[in-house]
């Protein structure tokens, strides 16, 4: 009969070892046992990225990434995109179903009475340049909310961690637009608690002079949807610092802020702001084989930014859903002249033997700039419209975390490569 274990036999002893096998894994601390003598530390696994290494264990994001599924909490992405909206959604992630009527009702109220930041939020993004990043604003203000709240360092207590989560989610569309509006020399829009989560932030971003804010419904829609797609992604770069710097039992707003710099990389959620930066470089379609020959020929320094992903090794689901809405979008905005360069080339990549051989498709990133472009949003502003739903993400594996017996404050081992121990030499000695 099978048994659910691996038989490992070390060659350098002779020795064999009988290891459980869980859940399709085995648990690198039963390789400590394997010594080669006694005064052997242990076998370690060596997995630089962490490209083949589970790092938790969690109920809330499956992906697969060779099917291109991607669920929240079980229910598949197409649906939620078609039928929820984003605070629902939010919720779900956050709490493992969907709310009820009443629930969804408190929860969209606690979230709405908490978007107001504290004036001296304000002063302290008044001390930024004019054309700085809006990233960088976003994540030394989330940081500097930690201190605005001390009892967000009792990470043990769920109702301080509750009242967080309402803050944070509620707070991050106001920095966003705040840090817009900073950038553009205009007055700060404060939050209008008649509209939706999307609808709100729309206003803080575009109004100008008018007394009341009429949000247009389709980029509302698609705001909604653009959320949802983002809210969560598993154990990505951003969310794995959220866990790894919350596993000091730091408060979230500190861990949050590691995990917006960890988004603000173009090989992450930067990536939506190089696509755009990319596609107004090639500029027009005859440009486009030049620079396909560029990023197969530069030795991956050049990437086709928007495409290949670590885990799906298909067409991105999100990426399917974001381009089928870009038309419904362009219908109520000026068409994107950017998206026929983006379709063209989508088309020559994927019929390009050095992308298919390497499984490299459109991404979450690659079409979601046209839209954000063609909304009004200026491109640097595009990662911080990743990081505004992804913050729901972070908070719902950080609160994972805090609940899961199993981890320890995060701390890698490492394969020591440097010199043996030698002595200091003083200066004139040293020739
Ligand atoms: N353009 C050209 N070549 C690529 C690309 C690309 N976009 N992505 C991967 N490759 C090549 C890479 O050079 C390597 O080739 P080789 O085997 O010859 O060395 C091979 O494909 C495997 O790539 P990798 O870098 O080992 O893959 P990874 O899993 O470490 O990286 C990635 C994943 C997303 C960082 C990478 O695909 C990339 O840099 N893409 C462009 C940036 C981008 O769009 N990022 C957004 C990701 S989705 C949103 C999010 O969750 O952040």
């Amino acid at each position: 009969m099978s048994k659910n274990t691996l038989t490992i036999t070390d060659n350098r002893t002779g020795k064999s070892y009988e290891i459980p096998i869980q859940d399709g894994t085995i648990r690198a601390l039963d390789l400590r046992q394997i010594k080669a003598s006694d005064d052997d530390f242990g076998l370690m696994t060596y997995d630089p990225a962490l490209t083949n290494t589970a790092s938790c264990k969690s109920r809330i994001t499956f992906i697969d990434g060779d099917k291109g599924i991607l669920n929240y909490r079980g229910y598949p992405i197409e649906q939620l995109a078609e039928q929820s909206n984003y605070l629902e959604t939010a919720y779900l992630i956050l709490h493992g179903e969907l709310p009820s009527k009443a629930e969804y009702d408190s929860w969209t109220y606690n979230i709405t009475h908490h978007t107001i930041v504290h004036e001296n939020v304000k002063e302290l993004m008044g001390a930024f340049r004019y054309d700085a990043h809006p990233m960088g604003m976003l994540i030394s203000t989330v940081a500097a909310l930690s201190t605005f709240y001390p009892s967000a360092k009792d990470v043990h207590d769920p109702k301080a961690r509750r009242d967080q989560i309402f803050r944070l989610i509620a707070k991050l569309p106001t920095l966003a637009a705040f840090a817009h509006r900073h950038s553009v020399g205009m007055p700060y829009a404060y939050p209008d608690n008649d509209l939706s989560y999307c609808g709100n932030f729309l206003n803080m971003m575009f109004k100008m002079t008018e007394t009341k804010y009429k949000v247009d419904p389709v980029l509302e829609k698609a705001l909604e949807v653009l959320f949802i797609l983002h809210a969560d992604h598993e154990q990505n770069c951003s969310t794995s610092a959220m866990r790894g710097v919350g596993s000091s039992e730091v408060d979230p707003y500190s861990a949050a802020a590691a995990a917006i710099a960890a988004l603000y990389g173009p090989l992450h959620g930067g990536a939506n702001e190089m696509v755009l930066r990319m596609l107004e470089e090639i500029g027009s379609k005859d440009k486009i084989p030049a620079f396909i020959k560029e990023v197969k020929t530069s030795g991956g320094e050049v990437r086709l930014m928007g495409f290949g992903h670590r885990v799906y090794k298909n067409y991105d689901p999100r990426a399917k859903i974001i381009k089928k809405m870009a038309d419904q979008v362009f219908q109520v905005t000026k068409r994107n002249p950017l998206l026929d360069i983006a379709l063209e080339l989508e088309r020559i990549a994927l019929e390009d033997e050095y992308f298919v051989k390497r499984r490299l498709y459109p991404n979450v990133d690659f079409y979601s700039g046209l839209i954000y472009q063609a909304t009004g949003f200026p491109v640097d502003m595009f990662p911080v419209l990743f990081a505004i739903p992804r913050v729901s993400g972070w908070l719902a594996q950080w609160d994972e975390m805090m609940q899961d017996n199993e981890q320890k404050i995060a701390r890698p081992r490492q394969v020591y490569t440097g010199s043996a121990r030698r002595d200091y030499v003083p200066v004139p000695a040293r020739g």
